[in-house]
C-alpha cells in the first residue's frame, strides 16, 4: 500500500472495541478538536471469533494458493503464465483474485523482478537464472481477504541478491517476533531497520503494510520503519494486518513507472526483495494466516 494514501477505512461503527473503557490514556481523551482525532488516527476495526474466522480461512487458501503457483516459478516461465495459473486455481475454487480490477490493476497477482520493489504487472518477461522474483497474492475467499508475498531465487543468483532475499525473510519474521498484544506498530519498524542496517541494506518507505479484513487495505497502516503515527498505533487482540517490508541492496529511493502507473523500481536500479504474511494479533499473540506447507520455514537458508 501506498504510504499517506488516504484509507477508505471501515466506519467507526464496524469497530466494536470499547475505546471508552480502554487501559490506553490515549484512547480516553476527549476528542474535542480535529486536530486531536487526526493525531490519534483511525481506529482498526477489531474482528469478532466469527470474523476472525473468516480471514483465517481466507489466509489459508492463499498459502496454499502459493504453495500450488511453487513449482512453476522456474526459468524460461514468464510472469503472465504465473497470473493465468493464479487466476485459474482460485476461479476454479469459487474464490476471487483481489488484485484484479483494484484501482484498475490488470492482472490477478504481482510480479516483481530484480529491482522491482512491488506491483509488477505481468507480462511477457520470462525468468532467467539469476533473477529474484517476488510474487505477491491476495485472495478474497467469501468476503474477506488474505494477503501474502515471497521472493524467490530463480536458478543461481548473485551474492548479493541471495544476502538480500535472506534479509527480507529475516525482516518479516524478526517483525512478528517483536509484536505482542497491545503492543505498538512502532515495535514492527523499529526491529526491520535495525536488522536491515545491520546487513547493509535500506528499508523502502514509500510503500508500507496494511489492515486487512473485508477490505485490501485499512488501517493501521503498517510502516516498516518506526514513524511517529506507529508510536501511537497498538495492535490489540482482534487487529488483521500485513507486514511485508521491501528491502533495497542499494538506496531506499523509489521511482513509480510512469507509462504503467503501477510498478514501483528502485531509484538506483539495485535490487529489491519481500516477503509478506497476514497476520491476526489474538489475546495469546500474533496468528500468522497465510502459512503454506512448502515454503521456507522460520530459519530457513537460502
Ligand atoms: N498485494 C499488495 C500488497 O501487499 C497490493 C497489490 S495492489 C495491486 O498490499 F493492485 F497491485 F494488486
Ligand atoms: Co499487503
Ligand atoms: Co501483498
Amino acid at each position: 500500500m501506498l504510504a499517506g494514501q488516504r484509507l477508505l477505512g471501515e466506519s467507526d461503527a464496524v469497530c466494536r472495541y470499547d475505546w471508552q473503557r480502554s487501559r490506553n490514556p490515549r484512547d480516553r481523551r476527549t476528542t474535542e478538536s480535529g486536530e486531536r482525532i487526526m493525531l490519534q488516527g483511525k481506529r482498526p476495526p477489531i474482528l469478532s471469533a466469527t470474523e476472525r474466522d473468516g480471514v483465517r480461512a481466507a489466509g489459508r487458501f492463499n498459502g496454499q494458493l502459493l504453495d500450488f503457483v511453487r513449482p512453476h516459478i522456474q526459468p524460461g516461465t514468464t510472469t503472465s503464465e504465473l497470473d493465468k495459473l493464479v487466476y485459474t486455481y482460485t476461479m476454479d475454487h469459487g474464490h476471487t483474485p483481489a488484485c484484479l480490477g483494484y484501482m484498475g490493476f490488470p492482472k490477478s497477482c504481482c510480479t516483481s523482478v530484480n529491482e522491482v520493489v512491488c506491483h509488477g504487472i505481468p507480462g511477457d518477461y520470462r525468468l532467467r537464472d539469476g533473477d529474484i522474483v517476488n510474487l505477491d497474492l491476495t485472495t478474497n475467499v467469501d468476503g474477506w481477504l488474505g494477503d501474502q508475498s515471497e521472493t524467490f531465487l530463480i536458478g543461481r543468483v548473485s551474492d548479493e541478491a541471495r544476502r538480500l532475499t535472506q534479509c527480507a525473510f529475516d525482516c518479516l519474521y524478526l517483525a512478528i517476533g517483536a509484536i505482542r498484544p497491545g503492543g505498538r506498530v512502532a515495535d514492527i519498524g523499529r526491529v526491520i531497520v535495525e536488522h536491515a542496517h545491520e546487513q547493509g541494506f535500506s528499508v523502502v518507505r514509500e510503500y508500507v503494510g496494511h489492515g486487512i479484513g473485508r477490505q485490501f487495505h485499512q488501517e493501521p497502516t503498517v510502516p516498516h520503519y518506526p514513524s511517529r503515527q506507529a508510536f501511537r498505533d497498538f495492535l490489540y487482540p482482534g487487529v488483521c494486518f500485513t507486514i511485508e517490508p521491501m528491502i533495497n541492496a542499494g538506496s531506499r529511493e523509489t521511482m513509480l513507472d510512469s507509462h504503467d502507473g503501477w510498478t514501483v523500481r528502485t531509484r538506483d536500479g539495485k535490487p529489491s526483495a519481500q516477503f509478506e504474511h497476514t497476520i491476526l494479533m489474538t489475546e495469546s499473540g500474533p496468528e500468522i494466516l497465510t502459512p503454506t506447507q512448502l515454503g521456507p520455514a522460520p530459519g530457513h537458508r537460502f
